[in-house]
């Protein structure tokens, strides 16, 4: 995923370029370029790394004036970080300038047929190629070469361009990839999103497939592929500036994990009843039969771990089976689809191209598809058939803390909402559920104090540390995935985590004394089981940090330290215990100095496969 802006109207682009900038480095900061026109000329300034070093770079080699220009910040897909791959790319004779997030699938064939045309390529990326066919194919009119190329492009792509002959004009494109324009006073913009365009612009218009957006300090035109004019509908930007700051905590990530309370309380906000749940958003859907033989989920990174949350409480409630998969694997293998089977796809960002074409194969096989997401509007959920927004907020650290936790009370809604339609054998289970759903968010400010308190003995079982388990039976087993890659993700540390019951299967050979193994025990049913795979670890004296719920004297008394956690109802304890593991990464990764927002090589979501 990469970040796109333009600019065009009475200021300097440069200082709002990088402003608007600085907004979107979430989705990729491996390097960052502007390219401004003055008019006489366009300049191009890039650098690797964030936009940081481009500011410093800018100051060294400044561009004089110009109001017109677009910008970039690059997760690398195609081609490594260098200065030469970095965007804005233009073509051998520096006609056109683009800047790209996305994919161009069919990238290879046409670069082969443009070399065959004599065209010079000097970078590895997928995107140069655009810039040469809008050469290959120039009219000499801007907006119609635009239109001749676009066709040729497969993929899935947000492009911003701007052209030498046409030095006033930017053209915006938006093919399966945000990009937005902000409408300002004699003044346009274009962002991946939103978050840049909050000190901008009021009104926004999302660019849809198939259109094109021609940019103009006195004009926005939008129109489509084939020319017809659109009038925009503008849409006021809902979220403030407020809701992208930091608001006095020093990282991102710090500060959503203390907004999980209220991230969890807007989740159930107007979906909880007093003996049932309420999901607006599914009602056609709850209303038709249901005939479904299987349950697919399938996501990504940590909302992958909580579709597996997903996956074993909906199968303690419902009569059918539910099965979790990866996203990219998904897509080209799985089981046998038809209408039959409900697809759940689950995205904070609603833009990973993994998960957007797994949604699309599910489509394909007449599937039924739900999607659990935080973008309302965004490409996942405008292509499944119904949403649940999870309504937490923008989450701007690219580790997923917040949309873990609304992630997995929504699955649980939904798990409600099913066994109530279908009658399924957990029915009984319900009542005790919904009344600890309500009490939720206040057990999850109570574990926020608790833990925060005993983080530091807690933390002690990183220090010094490069490689750590975390082991745990059914939820637990699950959660321990989660906290393993929370902390691979921010402090990079080599965090393994195993079903408490395999360890004696293989990996207990890795069990050398003084290694550092975390214990989740916190569902009831299953804590003997766990003590005895405890025991069976501290007799090889690995340094055991046990997390259990208040009062359970059986676990600490066999491990170095305990993280006790309040104790709710074993289906919401892996929420719970979420909390004390996503502060355990964040200080191992802030006390060894690290980027907990911006963790190397990584991005909040990834547009590309
Ligand atoms: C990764 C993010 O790129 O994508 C993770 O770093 C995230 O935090 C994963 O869990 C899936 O992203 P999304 O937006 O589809 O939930």
């Amino acid at each position: 995923m990469s970040g796109i802006v333009g600019y065009i109207g009475k200021s300097s682009a440069e200082s709002i370029l990088l402003d608007c900038l600085t907004h979107l480095d979430y989705r990729g900061y491996d390097s960052a370029g502007i390219a401004i026109s003055n008019q006489e000329k366009i300049e191009i300034r890039k650098e690797i790394g964030r936009i940081e070093d481009l500011k410093t770079l800018l100051e060294m080699e400044p561009i004089t004036g110009g109001n017109i220009g677009i910008g970039h910040t690059r997760w690398a897909s195609h081609g490594s970080p260098t200065i030469s791959n970095a965007h804005p790319l233009s073509d051998d004779q520096s006609q056109f300038y683009v800047v790209h997030n996305g994919i161009i699938e069919n990238y290879r064939q046409l670069k082969n047929e443009l070399i065959t045309k004599g065209h010079v390529f000097c970078t590895d990326t997928d995107t140069e190629v655009i810039p040469h066919l809008l050469v290959q194919h120039d009219t000499g009119n801007f907006e119609e070469t635009v239109r001749k190329v676009l066709p040729l492009l497969k993929g899935s792509f947000a492009l911003a361009i701007m052209s030498k002959h046409q030095p006033d004009t930017i053209i915006g494109i938006s093919q399966e990839n945000p990009l937005i324009i902000g409408f300002g006073q004699n003044e346009a913009f274009l962002s991946s999103d939103i978050s840049a365009l909050l000190s901008y612009a009021k009104e926004i218009y999302p660019i849809k497939n198939g259109e094109i957006a021609i940019l103009k300090a006195n004009e926005i035109k939008v129109q489509t592929i084939e020319g017809e004019t659109i009038k925009p509908e503008k849409r006021i930007i809902e979220w403030t500036e407020d809701d992208f700051s930091l608001q006095g905590y020093e990282h991102y990530m710090l500060k959503e994990i203390m907004e999980q309370p209220k991230a969890i309380k807007n989740t159930l906000e107007g979906r909880l009843t007093e003996n049932g749940v309420n999901i607006p958003e599914l009602e056609p859907f709850l209303k038709e039969s249901f005939e479904y033989r299987k349950i697919d989920i399938v996501a990504n990174g940590t909302s992958y771990h909580s579709g597996m949350i997903g996956k074993k409480v909906m199968e303690t409630l419902l009569d059918i089976p539910v099965e979790v998969s990866i996203s990219s694997e998904f897509r080209y293998e799985h089981g046998p689809l038809s209408e039959k089977n409900l697809v759940i796809v689950i995205s904070q960002s609603g833009e990973t191209a993994d998960t957007l074409s797994a949604l699309r194969e599910a489509k394909q096989y007449g599937c039924k598809t739900i999607a659990i997401t935080n973008k309302r509007r965004g490409n996942i959920a405008r292509k499944a058939d119904y949403t649940i927004c999870t309504n937490a907020g923008p989450e701007l650290a690219v580790p997923a803390t917040k949309a873990y936790t609304t992630q997995i009370t929504a699955l649980y809604l939904l798990a409600i909402a099913l066994t109530e339609k279908t009658k399924g054998h957990g029915l009984d289970r319900i009542p005790e559920m919904l009344k600890e759903l309500h009490q939720l968010p206040e057990e999850v400010e109570k574990t926020l104090i608790m833990t925060q308190d005993a983080i530091d003995q807690f933390a002690q079982v990183t220090e010094d540390q490069y490689r750590l388990f975390l082991i745990g039976r059914g939820l637990d087993y699950v959660l321990a995935l989660e906290g393993a890659l929370k902390l691979q993700e921010v402090a990079y540390l080599h965090a393994d985590a195993y079903a408490a019951g395999e360890m004696k299967h293989g990996t207990m050979a890795l069990i050398t004394p003084g290694v550092p193994v975390i214990a989740l025990s916190t569902q009831k049913h299953l804590r003997d089981k766990t003590i005895s795979n405890i025991k069976e670890i501290k007799a090889r004296d690995a340094f055991v940090v046990g997390v259990t719920t208040i009062g359970d004297d059986d676990v600490s008394e066999i491990v170095d330290e305990v993280m006790y956690i309040p104790e709710v109802h074993p289906f919401l304890m892996p929420i719970i215990a979420a909390i004390p593991l996503q502060l355990l990464a964040y200080y191992a990764g802030t006390v060894r100095g690290y980027n907990v927002d911006r963790p190397r090589n990584l991005a909040k979501s990834l547009t590309v496969e």
